[in-house]
């Protein structure tokens, strides 16, 4: 078993995997039921094959953390599948570049595929590299990137009747084809307005009543291709109950176009993905409506194919045990704190509610009403003014001068055992930003940790290096590519990369 590295760090806390599990107090849970792009694939053994691999690595040429990794074993076996949907359904399969943009790539994933989709000028340009099908949609685009986004792409998809008129003359000069974004209003995943398209006045797409009025206004002529994207890491049958709404309210429209765009957000790459429902999809626009299908999934490329190596700087203790980590939840993997979800770490389990290892004090208990009747037959605080507080943590002080429930019965939850938190190993990861909420997540790991061990974050590929960032001028993760069991580098970052953007 590996335990030391050149750096005077150990990776006993890397070794064996059982991330798949969530621990909660009373019961393990299958981490998938809970978060969903975490869902245990069988490619599993590859990765924690890999990442041994990637910690040995590490060791024996001394690297510096924190690095992303980006494990073209798994970039390849989702390529596969992209591959088989493109072959078996004659659809046209791109990559949302806002996902994953690393361009090194580029060219490996073009043997797979059929090109890129661009957020805009800048990803256009990367596009550009992958020499294949380069299609960019934006809610606004501007006359300056324009013209050269008309010099780049195959396909504009504009978001608005009044930003193709703005735009149409060049598009008809150059022989681009262009299409609408439009809103099938049609919520699948309610609850996260964020990553809703459909939602309540969202900016993304035209309604059919706007549609129409653009439409009678002769404003649709020229337009060659219709676009939705509703998904976010959603299963086919979620497409199928989308695309039945499109059919419905924008089918009489299908004959004046040649193509359509079902946007990203399919997970198709996923285990449990339902291939044959999105066949049947792309088979219905193309047999009755005689229409080319586009697809323009980010994540689906990038699934599990990808990791953030970190080490620990610092252990503190604040009732739990905190380790500081040199990365952090804010710069380098900003969707752990906007999705919000806590990633898998290899070696790893979950622990669902900290505040439930923690002896002595339950400060949850304070909070429920269970507890704020105990302390309504109590002399010393059974007051009104007290009793409001009895949910306020910096009240329970006041009750430790309380007879009636000062004792350890009243301010213990018995069945945490004194020493759980230590024995399980229990930690919290947190960045090394001034950021309170600058935290990871909650961990049990195998081996107490300590000074400079190897904590490695799984699924790191997507919506992570292309959303990176400096504050409080933190160092940006360099970047390797894992390749035939080795780890070259595409790029080192320093000091001067935090200063250019200032
Ligand atoms: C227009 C558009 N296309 C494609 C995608 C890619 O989605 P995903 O990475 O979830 O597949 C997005 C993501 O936000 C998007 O907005």
């Amino acid at each position: 078993m590996m335990t030391e590295n050149n750096s005077n760090t150990t990776i006993n806390n890397t070794i064996e995997n059982n991330s798949d599990k969530i621990i909660n107090r009373n019961k393990i849970i299958d981490r998938n039921k809970i978060i969903d792009r975490n869902k245990i694939i069988n490619r599993n053994k590859i990765i924690d094959r890999n990442i041994n691999r990637i910690l040995e690595l590490v060791k024996n040429k001394n690297l510096k953390t924190p690095f992303f990794a980006i494990d073209k074993d798994i970039l390849k076996a989702n390529l596969e599948i992209l591959k088989m949907v493109e072959e078996r359904s004659g659809c046209h399969i791109l990559l949302a570049q806002k996902c994953f943009s690393s361009y090194e790539t580029y060219d490996f994933i073009s043997q797979y595929v059929s090109g890129t989709t661009a957020s805009g000028l800048y990803e256009a340009k990367l596009g550009k590299l992958m020499n294949k099908e380069n299609h960019v949609y934006c809610p606004g685009y501007k006359e300056d990137d324009m013209k050269e986004i008309i010099s780049l792409c195959d396909h504009i998809v504009f978001n608005s009747f009044s930003q193709w008129q703005r735009y149409k003359d060049d598009i008809f000069k150059n022989n681009i084809s262009a299409g609408l974004r439009i809103n099938p209003e049609f919520s699948t995943h309610k609850g996260n307005e964020m990553y809703d398209p459909c939602g309540k006045y969202s900016r993304m797409g035209i309604t059919l009543k706007e549609f129409e009025k653009g439409y009678e206004n002769g404003e649709f002529k020229g337009i060659e291709g219709l676009h939705f994207h509703t998904l976010c890491e959603q299963n086919s049958i979620d497409l199928k109950n989308t695309l039945d709404r499109v059919c419905e309210k924008f089918g009489k429209y299908f004959k004046e176009i040649k193509w359509i765009n079902f946007g990203g957000g399919h997970h198709i790459t996923k285990e449990d993905y339902d291939i044959d429902i999105l066949t049947d999809c792309i088979s219905k626009m193309k047999n009755e409506y005689g229409l080319e299908v586009y697809l323009e999934p980010g994540e689906a490329f990038a699934i599990n194919a990808g990791y953030l190596v970190s080490s620990v700087v610092d252990i503190i203790k604040n009732d739990i045990n905190i380790a500081i980590l040199d990365t952090s939840a804010a710069c380098h993997m900003p969707d752990v704190l906007e999705v919000p979800y806590v990633p898998e770490v290899f070696g790893a389990s979950i622990v669902d509610d900290i505040s439930e290892f923690v002896p002595n004090v339950n400060y949850a208990d304070y909070a429920d009403n269970v507890n704020y009747e105990e302390h309504a037959n109590c002399a010393d605080c059974a007051d009104n003014a007290d009793n409001a507080n009895c949910a306020d943590y910096s009240n329970y002080e006041e009750y430790a001068n309380c007879a009636d429930c000062a004792d350890n019965t009243d301010n213990t939850d018995e069945s945490v055992e004194s020493d759980d938190i230590e024995a399980m190993n229990i930690y919290r990861f947190g960045g090394m930003t001034c950021l309170s909420g600058d935290v990871i997540g909650d961990y049990a790991l195998k081996n107490p940790l300590k000074y400079g061990d190897l904590i490695v974050f799984k699924d790191m590929a997507i919506y992570s290096m292309v959303k990176t960032n400096t504050f409080n001028g933190m160092k940006l993760p360099d970047i390797y590519l894992f390749e035939d069991n080795d780890l070259l580098n595409l790029r080192t970052f320093g000091y001067e990369d935090f200063k250019s953007r200032l």
